[in-house]
């Protein structure tokens, strides 16, 4: 089983991390289009043009599964990849069900890129989900460029998330939605200016464990030897070595996570449920 993972850059690998965890034994491609990153605040139709790209290359490369493990990307184009190819797709969007069910009597505060907030596909899960108006949401597309630029230093990234948080009671909020796959290298920075027991979610479980349920039903599992190969705007990355030292990073930050944490990872929300 080759499953490919698709992201604007290297947000997604915070998704390849948790499928190696919980498919350790397929094999992989990883494809960042960081020729084209970030996406979240170009126009749709450019944004789109990218992704059919990148996805004609991972087809012919002869994926048998392809997780979209970017929120921009499944915003803008989802539907469309589904209907020219028939391996399973998997894609994702802001957990924010999962958070308005765990902190009912708290706000939930959204972070993610300015094209999925604006997107139909965001807007339409706010109303069928934000039923006593208690979430927010705030584009964070810094972070974006942050995380490209492996730059994850406390002081900087730390201020940028205290201004854009300005004029935000933070003591409100009982959990933060991490709406886009880059987001997931600056948690420990988040957990930082919000308070102790504001939680935060991600839909990387969920969207992961999706895709194993789907390839057991189809019994495509365990047909690989957990190879990674990695792909950089239509060529095969000649140095890994970079992403390698992400994965690195996820490694760092990654505490043991707390019994009700991961419940509701557990019930992480993707685009398939
Ligand atoms: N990682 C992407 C997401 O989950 C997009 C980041 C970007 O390219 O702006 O939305």
């Amino acid at each position: 089983m080759q499953i490919g993972v698709f992201d604007s850059g290297i947000g997604g690998l915070s998704v390849l991390y948790e499928a190696l965890k919980q498919m350790p034994h397929e094999d992989y491609i990883y494809y960042a289009d960081t020729a084209n990153v970030p996406y979240g605040d170009k126009h749709r139709e450019q944004v789109r043009h990218c992704i059919f790209d990148a996805v004609r290359l991972l087809a012919q490369e002869g994926i048998n599964a392809l997780i979209v493990a970017c929120n921009t990307a499944t915003s803008v184009a989802i539907q469309d990849i589904r209907r020219q190819y028939d391996f399973p797709i998997i894609g994702m969007e802001p957990a924010v069900k999962p958070a308005v069910n765990s902190v009912p009597n708290k706000r939930v505060m959204v972070f993610a890129t300015p094209l999925t907030l604006c997107e139909s596909k965001f807007v339409h899960l706010l109303h069928q989900v934000d039923t006593n108006n208690a979430v927010d949401f705030l584009p964070l597309q810094e972070l974006v460029r942050f995380a490209e630029a492996f730059e994850f230093d406390t002081a900087t990234v730390t201020m940028y998330l205290r201004d854009r948080l300005d004029g935000y009671d933070l003591n409100q909020y009982g959990a933060v939605v991490l709406g886009c796959t880059h987001f997931r290298f600056f948690e420990d920075h988040i957990r930082s200016v919000f308070p102790k027991d504001t939680i935060i979610i991600d839909g990387n479980f969920g969207t992961v464990r999706n895709l194993r349920k789907i390839l057991i039903s189809k019994n495509d599992f365990h047909h690989g030897t957990g190879r990674i190969k990695y792909y950089v705007s239509g060529m095969e990355a000649a140095d890994t070595a970079m992403m390698e030292r992400y994965l690195l990073r996820l490694r760092q930050i990654e505490s043991p996570p707390c019994a009700s944490i991961t419940n509701f990872m557990n019930t992480g929300k993707n685009d398939n449920e």
